[in-house]
């Protein structure tokens, strides 16, 4: 049985205050649930005041939006995997499509981001996605095959039993132009049997496999509605206290709790 996550990446938006703010109204909202897990990934300045703010034993997650592969070092402007855990992060997203077009991250960075958080105990969201040319051009699996194997390739099934994997298709984030479940369905189907592939069966059926791109309160419960679909990562609509509040409790209505 695999537990719904919601996970919201705030991008770079919100100062250390506005996100204490904003995790202050989270608090209040009371969106608990041991149905699902919500998770929020504010910016790196933001993480110590949302932890301090939703309090020692929030059962609402935090995670980095990204990290550097080294422990330590000179490696002006980054940040490890020690320092995010020390923050309280559980989770970290990795190879966000963001990343990738506007920072010229590869897989072979992303692989080795990947290697930093499993050293760590800390659980990677791993973003997947094709552009819209791609799509159109029909390369949609070949992209997402290429993307898991250049970025999972050598890693132990004890490893990945940490890992998340996001299916974000480029030309939905941002654009309020979500896929239809026809749409992402068949690519959860393809990353699973990949997993199975690669590694085992039982791997396949334990990874969570969210969806991402342009989720609003509107469409995740049609997302939701399928068994392939493990969870939502957010990011306009997560913004706003109310519409993530929603997503969340929609996400519970899912699982019948
Ligand atoms: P969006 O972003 O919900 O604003 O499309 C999703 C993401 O980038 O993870």
């Amino acid at each position: 049985m695999r537990i719904p996550l919601i996970a919201g990446n705030w991008k770079m938006n919100k100062t250390a205050s506005e996100a204490a703010a904003f995790a202050r109204e989270l608090v209040q909202r009371n969106m608990t649930s041991p149905a699902i897990e919500i998770v929020v990934a504010p910016p790196f300045t933001a993480l110590d005041s949302v932890r301090h703010t939703l309090g020692t034993g929030s059962s609402i997650g935090l995670a980095g939006q990204n990290l550097h592969w080294e422990d330590r070092g000179a490696y002006t402007g980054e940040i490890s995997a020690p320092m995010l855990k020390d923050l309280g992060c559980r989770y970290v997203i990795i190879g966000h499509s963001e990343r990738r077009a506007l920072f010229g991250e590869g897989d072979d960075v992303i692989q080795k981001k990947l290697a930093a958080a499993f050293r760590h105990g800390l659980k990677p969201i791993l973003c997947v996605g094709e552009s819209l040319g791609q799509r159109e051009a029909g390369h949609t699996t070949e992209i997402i095959t290429g993307q898991l194997k250049g970025s999972l390739a050598g890693f132990e099934a004890s490893q990945l039993a940490l890992l998340t994997i996001a299916y974000e298709p480029v030309w939905a984030i941002g654009t309020g132009k979500a896929a239809s479940p026809e749409q992402a369905i068949p690519v959860h189907r393809t990353i699973r049997q990949f997993l199975q592939q690669q590694w085992s069966g039982s791997l396949s059926q334990t990874t969570r496999i969210l969806y991402g791109g342009s989720v609003t309160p509107q469409n995740v419960s049609s997302f939701l509605a399928s068994e392939e679909i493990d969870g939502a990562l957010v990011g306009g609509a997560c913004l706003q206290v109310e519409s993530f509040a929603s997503i969340a409790d929609l996400a519970q209505k899912r699982t019948g709790h």
